[in-house]
């Protein structure tokens, strides 16, 4: 078997990939570890940037996500019970939406299918051959037999956990946060016409929705945090005290039919190419959760490998590939530090003595009276908040 470009992994990024290079004429075939509901079903990130949603709508996907997505024009950041509107659009002009990864993974599906895209779930023993030598191939078993399918290319986008990362020499670079998320889903009205972000001295809580019936919320705990511990009332009564408001907030509570702990990190892998081996999304880099970043920045990666690749195809050309490391980390980094930024502002730190401790409180609390009464402040929260533009100079390195 041959292709142009075989993608491993069924994810936002593997999936987008496929969909953008289907329509330069380009073709693939996506090698996907897990079954077809599993992936659909799989409950993770939530906010689409501006410019995710201008991508999807380019891509020919964008119709249930503009139909079903709720548009938010703002948040809130609730400091010891005060609340601050962060105004989008006045501060930017732009917007997000709130619609969940697994909607825009079944979005992507259906249209590669409907396509006659190669997309296949349930493969196994997924394994790259000679990256960046002469005959790069990836081998799998597929429907009880062994496959072969060779390409000019290969894209790793089977995540954090994947096996392509390991074929890129390189560096890592890393930092683990002492806390985890606890991430629950219930049948509840939203309690909030635009999400709230909650730091308070018994740790950050998030709320945020899926739609007009089910709400998404988030406790800061433990890293080793185990759920039996955390029967509904307490988690009810937790995101409660930190949530409080000064505004009549009233947290609308519910059946909850789904928990998760998801610890926080961040991650990059530098560089971000090995021969003909390319990495995108989380196989590259893994950012926490605080700036609503994942999927966005796995979706900023392949629009730029997917123009690389186009190149490439019309004109045998390689500029843009050679340049997509480079071009990718400009806004990795850029995404890293956003996320790490609203992630030290807004959660409590354990662990460091007591004089370090206060001393960290006291300039986090600095740093967010800033935030919410500065408008330069404001825009950098709300310009990195909505997505940085693709395409102009800031991002390059
Ligand atoms: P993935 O979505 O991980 O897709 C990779 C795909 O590759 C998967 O389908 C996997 O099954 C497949 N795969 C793996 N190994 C192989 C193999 N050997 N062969 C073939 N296929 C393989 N981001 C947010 O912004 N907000 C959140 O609330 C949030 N919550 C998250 C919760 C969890 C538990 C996790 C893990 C991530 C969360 N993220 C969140 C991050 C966001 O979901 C990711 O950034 C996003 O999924 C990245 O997309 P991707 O396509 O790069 O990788
Ligand atoms: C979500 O809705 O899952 C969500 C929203 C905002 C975040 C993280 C997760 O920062």
């Amino acid at each position: 078997m041959r292709t142009q470009v075989v993608i491993i992994g069924a994810g936002p990024a593997g999936l987008m990939l496929s969909q953008l290079l289907h329509l330069q004429g380009i073709d693939s075939v996506v090698l996907e570890a897990r079954d077809r509901a599993y992936i659909e079903q799989r409950v993770r990130a939530g906010v689409l940037e501006h410019g995710t949603m201008e991508l999807l709508r380019e891509a020919g996907v964008g119709e249930r996500m503009d139909a079903d997505g709720l548009p938010h024009n703002g948040i809130y950041l609730r400091l010891d019970g005060r609340s601050h509107h962060v105004d989008f659009v006045e501060l930017t002009g732009r917007s997000i939406k709130v619609y969940g990864q697994q909607e825009v993974v079944k979005d992507l599906i259906a249209c590669r299918l409907a396509d006659g895209g190669d997309v296949r779930f349930d493969c196994s023993e997924v394994a790259l051959h000679d990256v960046t030598g002469a005959r790069p191939r990836v081998s799998f078993a597929y429907n009880g037999a062994e496959h072969t399918v060779e390409a000019d290319w290969i894209a790793g986008c089977d995540g954090f956990h994947g096996v392509s990362r390991g074929h890129v020499p390189g560096e890592v670079l890393q930092r683990r946060y002492p806390f985890a998320w606890l991430g629950i889903l219930a049948h509840a009205a939203p309690s909030s016409d635009e999400l709230i972000y909650a730091t308070h001295d018994k740790g950050f809580a998030l709320h945020s929705v899926r739609s007009p019936t089910v709400t998404r919320n988030y406790l800061q705990v433990r890293i080793d945090e185990d759920l039996a511990e955390w029967p509904d009332e307490r988690i009810w009564g937790e995101l409660a005290t930190r949530l409080a408001g000064d505004d009549g907030f009233r947290l609308i509570t519910g059946d909850i039919f789904e928990k998760s702990v998801t610890p926080m990190r961040s991650f990059v892998h530098e560089p971000m190419r090995a021969g003909r081996l390319l990495l995108a999304g989380d196989a590259a880099h893994i950012v926490p959760p605080t700036g609503a970043k994942g999927m966005n920045l796995a979706i900023a990666d392949v629009r730029v490998l997917s123009h690389a690749l186009g190149r490439w195809a019309t004109t045998g050309c390689t500029t843009g590939l050679d340049a997509y490391s480079d071009t990718a980390l400009g806004r990795v980094w850029r995404v890293t530090h956003f996320s790490w930024w609203m992630t030290a502002m807004l959660h409590r730190f354990a662990g460091y003595d007591a004089a370090s401790t206060r001393f960290d409180e006291q300039l986090q609390r600095s740093q967010l009276r800033y935030t919410v009464s500065s408008r330069a402040a404001l825009t950098t929260l709300a310009e990195n908040y909505v997505g940085m533009p693709f395409d102009t100079g800031w991002c390059y390195r």
